[in-house]
């Protein structure tokens, strides 16, 4: 079997006739969707985009379709009868459902992995054990059945002292709310205590306690299809809401794709010691991995470790990451259902990328929405710019308002870091709202490693 590892060069295929009137439906409504949405758009081989259920961006270039990302069966109906060749799922709520199960059932093709595979995100304990049992390196950790038995844990020392450290987490999905760094055992078992009303008392029914680890941050997404992978560039997301990584967690604030964030040899030892090892266990396991799949390392000082699996694209290092991509969106989807990566070119734009997010004022709390946005079209237009709409809706004047927490991406690329960082930067001065946030400081400590 060979593992394809497959970086930055410049390329595409070249299409048949027939291939040229497909129709393509994207699931979901965010920024990561735009973005998706808008390299299907780019593809000479589509020629109709759904999306359900999309936003006012979307709606520019696609057809939105009012259908939630959790109604598996009317989604799977709307593709047979509209005659979809292709779905590609933007979120994981979807893909732990088993959307690519009831889809693949029916014959009908999509991107994304089963829900046996999607447990890797879905549940926390289940990704700490398939780690052990490939022999990832992560973080070591303990699982607690309740609440109750994780502060028994911390109590008989389990995870160290009275001052120890430690990260706390939920077991099921929680939008990223379901983590809590804990500066010692007295916070932690105060996160332990609060995190059911934070995340509900179904993802919190167990409880992952997790040794504190330090380093910096990256991820690193891939295709995959079953077998073989490809590599995308990899990137950096800014998680806290406040600058200098102050503040509650958010979805993500900004990313970055820049060179500097892997060395050609951390990459050789992430492949190693992490990424065909989960390829190669997933076969083992009887679920092959088809559909992007998602590292989020922390670089250590005795080398990278994985913090967490997600199944999908991430949100918003999607939209840093497709405004490079040089090759037909439709030709990786077909490479990843076929199982043809290994023989399919992908190329990327040289250089970097940086996408801002501007958020709604009280994200990530109770965000205000229904305010007017003004300045979107001065953005775009400066060369190299895309204005990715997240949280947006279009009223009934034709107005495009704010309608959830995190609302753009702008996105830009640029011949280095600092020239695509200038670039975001200039574009997201254009666009104004009411209570409208950002980071001044994405991308800040991209070079300094
Ligand atoms: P996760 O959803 O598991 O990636 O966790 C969300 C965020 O919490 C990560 O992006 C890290 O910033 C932080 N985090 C998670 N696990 C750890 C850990 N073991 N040590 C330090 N920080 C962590
Ligand atoms: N930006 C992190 C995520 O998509 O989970």
């Amino acid at each position: 079997m060979t593992l394809q590892l497959s970086l930055f060069c410049v390329k595409t295929r070249a299409v048949t006739v027939e291939d040229l009137a497909m129709k393509v439906l994207v699931v979901g409504s965010g920024g990561r969707e735009h973005a998706v949405c808008t390299a299907f758009s780019k593809s000479s081989r589509v020629n109709h985009i759904f999306c359900a259920s999309g936003n006012a961006g979307i709606a520019e270039i696609a057809e939105c379709i009012d259908i939630k990302p959790t109604e598996i069966d009317r989604l799977a109906a709307f593709a047979r009868t509209g005659k979809v060749d292709l779905t590609f799922v933007g979120g994981e709520t979807s893909l732990a459902l088993g959307i690519a199960d009831e889809f693949n059932a029916k014959g009908l093709p999509i991107i994304g992995p089963g829900s046996a595979a999607a447990r890797l995100e879905s549940s926390k304990s289940f990704a700490k054990a398939f780690m052990m049992k490939h022999g990832v390196p992560t973080a070591t950790y303990v699982v607690a059945a309740s609440a109750t038995m994780a502060i028994r844990s911390l109590e008989e020392g389990e995870m160290g002292d009275e001052s120890t450290p430690l990260v706390v987490k939920a077991d099921g999905l929680a939008a990223g709310k379901g983590v809590v760094i804990a500066a010692n055992r007295q916070d932690a078992v105060d996160a332990i205590t609060k995190m059911s009303d934070l995340v509900g008392a179904e993802a919190a029914e167990k409880i992952v306690l997790e040794e504190f680890l330090s380093g910096n941050e990256v991820s690193l997404m891939m295709f995959a299809d079953g077998k073989d992978f490809a590599l995308m560039p990899p990137t950096r997301d800014h998680k806290r809401i406040g600058e200098g990584d102050t503040g509650p967690n958010t979805g993500g604030m900004g990313t970055i794709t820049d060179s500097s964030l892997l060395s050609d040899s951390e990459i050789r030892e992430i492949t190693d010691t992490m990424i065909r090892p989960t390829l190669l266990g997933c076969i083992d396991e009887g679920m092959p991995f088809r559909g992007v799949l998602f590292l989020g390392l922390m670089m250590t000082s005795s080398g990278p470790r994985l913090l967490e699996y997600n199944v999908r694209f991430g949100d918003p290092e999607t939209q840093a990451i497709l405004i490079r991509l040089d090759t037909d969106l439709v030709d990786i989807c077909e490479a990843m259902i076929r199982g043809t990566l290994y023989e399919t070119p992908i190329y990327w734009q040289e250089g970097s990328s940086a996408c801002v997010v501007l958020a709604s004022r009280g994200y990530p709390g109770r965000p205000s929405t229904g305010d007017i946005i003004n300045g979107i079209d001065d953005a775009r237009m400066i060369d190299g710019v895309e204005v990715f709409h997240a949280g947006t809706a279009r009223d009934v004047d034709g107005q495009v308002r704010t309608a959830g927490g995190r609302v753009l991406g702008v996105t830009a690329t640029g011949p280095d870091i600092d020239a695509a960082l200038k670039k975001a930067y200039a574009a997201a001065e254009k666009i104004s709202f009411e209570g409208m946030q950002y980071r001044r400081d994405i991308g800040k400590t991209a070079g300094a490693r």
